[in-house]
């Protein structure tokens, strides 16, 4: 690594900030190494020095001098949220020439026009694939995998804590003004959680999701936006018994063009009733999911956690990873480095349980010979199934599923089982996964 030691200031210290502030300190040597430069995390502003703060990360970081902060560095992570100081501080870094990167989606969704544009000014990039749905990555696949593509509809369910509300509607059959509290007893809501239940947070994802899917700037005042505080028992009732499920649905659409127009494109958030066959009525809890329906590519889903510190700091984590690698080579960040050389394990390493079919003699001490050849190999049997066959040389199909273990050590028992007196014929062997 011959490049300097690149300087990141980070901007708050919330759930997000401190995360990803001591995955910055804990995985600095990793990181380094993946961007080709190593890198300080030379300081992490905040409001006030006597607020909550993370006890377990180095006292000395922390400052309220965010000015200077951004001034000495090379990137800035800013995790503050809300319009100001953060709009001022992102724009004083772009103009700068300074990489942000950002999980700020209401500052987006109100002034991406003008922070981009900082961007342009300064010749540095704005980093946001957190900003919308957290830990799912759908900023780069709108902006890069699918910019080829002509994409007519996005549907999302882009807020967590009003999913997991909906959700307990349905799956508890518990009242709205319940399931509110339980959310807010969870954490799953804010303090003040009308940015949420409004539909304002998922409005602010819309805007941003909406410019890259259809390359228009959706100002955010355009976007149609009704919350889930207006539904009624009566409402979610009768949507279950009819065969749907009520979701908070972020929508932005193309509309064709009538004749002498160009196309439009509607930005809309509410909650609707989707068909529970829809992949979408399967997005459950706090969870978030992204249907994209592209012109050639056809329908794309995306799908996991859309909020939490832990989850969201990975995201932030790779725009910093890719932000400082564009630095370091002075162009676009090149997305595949094979820096970690790990050792590639052969398949007999490799964990898996086993679903084993043998067509065996049905005599006493069967099960025991067979068992034994499990125990001789330390593979733990988890559920048998035995069955009489009619037209047969066998006597009975055995159905043996193991616990996980090594493929070397099943592969052995499988060829020992092949061998054993009491086993006619190995009928069939697969691996189970994912349970
Ligand atoms: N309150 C938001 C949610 C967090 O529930 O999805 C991320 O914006």
């Amino acid at each position: 690594m011959t490049h300097r030691t690149l300087k990141v200031a980070l901007l708050g210290a919330g759930s997000v900030g401190a995360q990803t502030a001591r995955q910055l300190i804990e995985r600095r040597a990793e990181l380094a190494q993946r961007i080709g430069a190593d890198f300080e995390l030379i300081g992490i502003a905040v409001r006030n020095l006597h607020g909550h703060r993370d006890v377990e990360l180095p006292q000395q970081l922390f400052t309220t001098d965010a000015d200077r902060l951004i001034d000495e560095a090379d990137i800035v992570i800013e995790l503050i949220g809300g319009i100001e100081p953060a709009r001022t501080y992102i724009e004083r870094a772009l103009s700068d020439g300074k990489d942000v990167i950002t999980a700020n989606k209401a500052l987006l969704a109100a002034h991406q026009v003008d922070i981009f544009e900082a961007g342009r000014r300064g010749g540095a990039e704005t980093w946001y694939e957190a900003a919308a749905a957290a830990a799912i990555p759908i900023i780069r696949p709108l902006q890069d995998s699918l910019v080829g593509d002509r994409i007519n509809r996005v549907l999302g369910i882009v807020n967590g804590s009003t999913n997991y509300i909906l959700d307990r509607i349905d799956t508890a059959g518990i009242t709205l003004e319940e399931a509110l509290d339980e959310a807010s007893r969870l954490g799953y809501l804010e303090a003040d959680p009308s940015a949420d239940v409004e539909g304002h947070d998922a409005a602010a994802k819309a805007t941003i999701l909406a410019g890259l899917a259809f390359h228009t700037h959706v100002p955010r005042s355009a976007v149609h936006t009704e919350g889930i505080t207006q539904l009624t028992t009566e409402q979610l009732v009768a949507a279950k018994r009819d065969g749907y499920v009520v979701k908070l649905l972020a929508i932005a659409e193309r509309l064709p063009a009538k004749p002498g127009e160009r196309d439009a494109v509607n930005v809309r958030v509410y909650p609707a009733m989707v068909p529970t066959d829809h992949p979408l009525a399967a997005v459950h809890g706090g969870k978030n999911a992204i249907f994209v329906e592209a012109l050639d590519a056809g329908d794309l889903m995306f799908y996991g956690a859309g909020a939490g510190g832990v989850e969201t700091s990975s995201t932030v984590l790779s725009d910093f990873v890719l932000a400082a690698k564009r630095i370091v080579r002075g162009a676009p960040a090149e997305f595949v480095s094979f820096d970690a050389n790990l050792r590639i394990a052969d398949i007999s390493e490799v964990e898996s349980s086993w679903h084993i079919t043998l067509h065996v003699a049905d005599e006493p001490g069967v099960l025991e010979q067979i068992s034994a050849v499990f125990a001789g190999n330390e593979i733990s049997v988890r559920a048998l199934h035995q069955e009489q066959l009619a037209d047969s040389a066998a006597d009975a199909s055995l159905v043996v599923v193991t616990h996980r273990a090594t493929e070397g050590r099943l592969q052995r028992t499988v060829e020992q089982l092949a061998e054993a007196s009491a086993v006619r014929a190995v009928i069939g062997v697969m691996r189970v996964e994912g349970d």
